[in-house]
């Protein structure tokens, strides 16, 4: 288990070096205020933050920020009230219950066709063509699965990099955005797009990487799924504005201020046994009316993939960190038949 998850800390810390090493030399305290910045670390300054704080929903540099410039006008993560309860309807429809049951057959059938095919596979395209596949089923797409996976990494890191200036290596792509729309029915659409897929792409191969080093093989489940997706945190950071004065764990908050809230943190990955354990494994989903609405999807999918891949008990040859990616995860992730 130590070497999973030592190994899966570095996937975090290599990424985006100077954050993390910031993050986590911060994390001992609940609430941080570094100028006009506050990083928000604790379980309850978390959720407080996000079901109590009145949030800036078009900010540049926050999620909204970001997914009104790539769906032109913005939708979802930039809403309020009616608006976004309307949306919010349809959404909970289609990644509800029925709406994971019909999708579900979609990344099967790519984990069938892809897992295992010779000794040593990289996982990471893999998973990228399952969430491809995924999301043009979702949004009726006819794209191919991998463009379109690769368009929305495109889009992600465009993106990653206006939130993060001067933090994040490498030129954005002002194009990402568009190539992504062409390949769209609808600007919502684009914003789902990048919300599902890279979350997937990084959270799968991290999953099966701590998998495979901590031998959990035999034990995967449904409930251990959940667990790895607690302590991998795949979108650690959540990027928000404070839209109104407020105090949050006896810190007071303008409004204005940047609001760093650490999913990863809140989720009290680097414990065992978290304080509060259902509230752990929802933290690295959000909390409040904005939570993400794919967390069934996302934890059925990992479930079927570690399930996928659990009778060739998979051992690790060979990894590499993605250093342009808007989330920590792998550039390749080589395993083979243990
Ligand atoms: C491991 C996988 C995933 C993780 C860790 C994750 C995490 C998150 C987080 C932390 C938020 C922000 C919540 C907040 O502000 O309180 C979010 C929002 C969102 N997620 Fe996910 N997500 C995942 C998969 C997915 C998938 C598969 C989809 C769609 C199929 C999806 C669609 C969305 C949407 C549409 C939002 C915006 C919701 C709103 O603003 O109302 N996510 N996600």
């Amino acid at each position: 288990m130590n070497l999973a998850r030592s190994r899966d800390r570095q996937v975090y810390l290599r990424s985006h070096p100077v954050l993390f090493a910031l993050l986590a030399a911060t994390r001992r305290r609940p609430v941080v205020r570094l100028g006009r910045t506050v990083l928000v670390h604790g379980p309850d300054a978390y959720r407080e933050v996000l079901t109590r704080v009145p949030l800036d929903r078009t900010a540049a540099g926050t999620t909204g920020g970001a997914a009104a410039e790539l769906t032109d006008g913005g939708l979802l993560f930039d809403q309020e009230g009616a608006e976004h309860r309307a949306a919010r309807r349809d959404l909970a429809t289609a990644l509800g219950s029925e709406g994971v049951a019909r999708l579900r057959p979609v990344w099967q059938s790519v984990l069938r066709e892809r897992l295992f095919p010779g000794k040593v596979v990289d996982l990471v395209p893999v998973v990228r063509e399952l969430a491809g596949a995924t999301a043009a089923a979702l949004t009726g797409s006819s794209a191919e699965p991998l463009a379109l996976a690769l368009a929305a990494f495109d889009a992600a890191s465009a993106a990653a990099r206006d939130h993060l200036p001067g933090l994040l290596p490498h030129r954005r792509d002002p194009r990402a955005a568009d190539r992504l729309n062409a390949m769209l029915p609808d600007s919502l659409d684009a914003m789902l797009t990048v919300a599902a897929v890279n979350t997937t792409v990084a959270a799968l191969p991290r999953a099966a990487a701590w998998c495979a080093r901590a031998g959990l093989w035999p034990e995967v489940s449904a409930e251990l799924a959940a667990e790895l997706l607690r302590l991998t945190a795949p979108s650690p950071i959540l990027p928000r504005v404070a839209a109104a004065d407020a105090t949050v764990a006896g810190c007071p908050i303008r409004g204005g201020d940047r609001l760093v809230l650490v999913a990863r943190h809140a989720a009290e990955g680097h414990r065992a046994v978290p304080a509060d354990p259902a509230f752990a494994q929802q933290a690295v989903f959000g909390a409040g009316p904005h939570a993400c609405p794919g967390a069934q999807l996302a934890r059925v999918q990992l479930t079927d993939f570690l399930a996928a891949l659990a009778p060739y008990r998979p051992v690790v040859v060979r990894a590499e960190v993605d250093r342009r990616s808007a989330l920590p995860g792998y550039a390749s992730l080589l395993v083979r038949k243990g």
